[in-house]
């Protein structure tokens, strides 16, 4: 089948590697897609939230499946837009409809879901200019640290955690009042501070039944030791060794079937991932967000270790039979290192030619994911992100395949390229 990959990051560079190597994908379209994906497909230019151009891209060239890499486009409607067209509806999305991915679009949303579905979540309230002096009053006899999140989507940034109420308030009123994060933040959830260690569950589902396809440990802050701001993620590692079959279980079964079950129960309409951010307390795992895609970098390693066909687990998931579909993954561990560009997450400049990417000498354990790539008038390889490359490798163990990537890291360069050294480095 023809297949549209939407997005254009180190995410839907994994996934087009991925869905490539499946007997079911003949042409593989992405969508504006970067100089990375063009190894496996063609890159087309069309926006990926401008679905009526899709809609005539898909039949010229006669797609059968469009796979939705961020999570605008869903939260824009882009499953309901395929759906509800003559033309478009017998073509699978892989992807929620708008009112299921306001599991992301909305983190009221998301926490009452949560609440209704008795799944563990931090304690909370929301708040909007109307009830601005109760929240006001509500932080102020709140225990800190004390987290903050914009209601509506803010490019990864609408979080805020305080470690002072009266810092907290200010925010909070910054948020309602000054619209920091505009209409993202005219209502705000205040949530208990959960202390645990971060992870990530990946799910495939159809609303009725799910396949558990991966988990990833990532590295947000910028700095090693994890330090410094926070990024869109700067490595990644799975498995994660605490991530065992009895913490496993306590996720499918307070965290995953209840999740699936309520969608089910209310009808949200669902025909893709759920990214289940987690905190494992004390080995407790407790939502602290769904993401309604996978993320990026977790998909540089959640795709090299998934052993199974994904263009197969897409169909089945469509077709009703993804309950009988096997998993299995690849041995051993994976890690990607993500490059980024001087002065990331701040300000940082593009175009910087990026040398020896041809010529890096890997075996095939190593793979360069591009995060933030385009070609440029002469065709040379530029930067074009604050992320720019993921690297992932595979060997015995994850801290063998975070050596691996850097290896292969220290033979490219571009002007302001850094990346973390410590990746994996709490499981040395
Ligand atoms: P989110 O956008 O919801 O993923 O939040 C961004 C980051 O803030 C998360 O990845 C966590 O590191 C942190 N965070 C969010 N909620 C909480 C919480 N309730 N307790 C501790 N950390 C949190
Ligand atoms: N790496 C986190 C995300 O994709 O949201």
């Amino acid at each position: 089948m023809n297949i549209l990959l939407l997005g254009s990051g180190g995410r839907e560079h994994a996934l087009a590697w991925k869905m490539q190597q499946s007997h079911h994908c003949e042409n593989l379209f992405i969508a504006p897609g970067n100089a990375g994906t063009l190894q496996y497909g063609t890159n087309v230019n069309l926006g990926i939230n401008d679905f009526e151009a899709q809609k005539q891209f898909c039949t010229d060239n006669k797609i059968s499946m469009v796979v939705v890499g961020p999570e605008e486009p869903l939260v824009k409607g882009v499953y309901d837009f395929y759906r509800s067209d003559e033309q478009l509806k017998k073509i699978i999305v892989v992807g929620p409809s708008a009112e299921a991915a306001q599991l992301e679009g909305s983190k009221a949303f998301s926490k009452r879901f949560m609440q209704r579905h008795g799944i563990p979540t931090a304690a909370y309230e929301e708040f909007t200019l109307e009830n601005l002096e109760a929240g006001k009053t509500y932080i102020a006899s709140h225990s800190v640290p004390v987290v903050l999140k914009a209601d509506g989507l803010a490019a990864g940034k609408g979080v805020i955690i305080s470690h002072a109420q009266d810092e907290a308030i200010l925010a909070f009123e910054e948020m309602i009042v000054n619209k920091q994060f505009g209409d993202a933040s005219s209502k705000v959830v205040i949530e208990e501070f959960l202390q645990g260690i971060e992870v990530s569950v990946f799910v495939l589902t159809n609303g009725k039944d799910y396949q558990v396809i991966g988990h990833a440990k990532d590295y947000k802050r910028i700095g090693e030791g994890d330090t410094g701001l926070n990024t869109g993620g700067m490595g990644c590692v799975t498995p994660v060794p605490f991530m065992d079959d009895v913490f496993m279980q306590k996720v499918e079964n307070r965290i995953i079937k209840p999740t699936v079950a309520g969608l089910a129960k209310e009808n949200l309409v669902y025909n893709g991932f759920i990214f289940f951010g987690l905190m494992n307390v004390e080995g407790e795992p407790f939502v602290i967000e769904y993401n309604c895609r996978m993320g990026d970098p977790e998909t540089e390693v959640v795709m090299p270790r998934l052993e199974t066909d994904l263009v197969s687990l897409f169909a089945a998931m469509d077709n009703g039979t993804l309950a009988d579909t096997n998993i299995e993954y690849n041995e051993g561990g994976f890690a990607t290192v993500m490059a980024v560009s001087g002065g990331y997450p701040g300000e940082y400049e593009k175009n910087k030619p990026i040398s020896q990417l041809a010529d890096v000498l890997m075996d095939k354990s190593s793979l360069i994911f591009h995060a933030g790539t385009t070609l440029n008038g002469a065709g040379e390889t530029v930067t074009n992100g604050g992320r720019v490359l993921a690297v992932t490798s595979s060997a015995a163990t994850i801290v063998e395949a975070v050596e691996k990537s850097e290896r292969v890291l220290e033979q490219i360069s571009f002007e302001g390229m850094y990346y973390r050294k410590d990746i994996g480095y709490e499981f040395e």
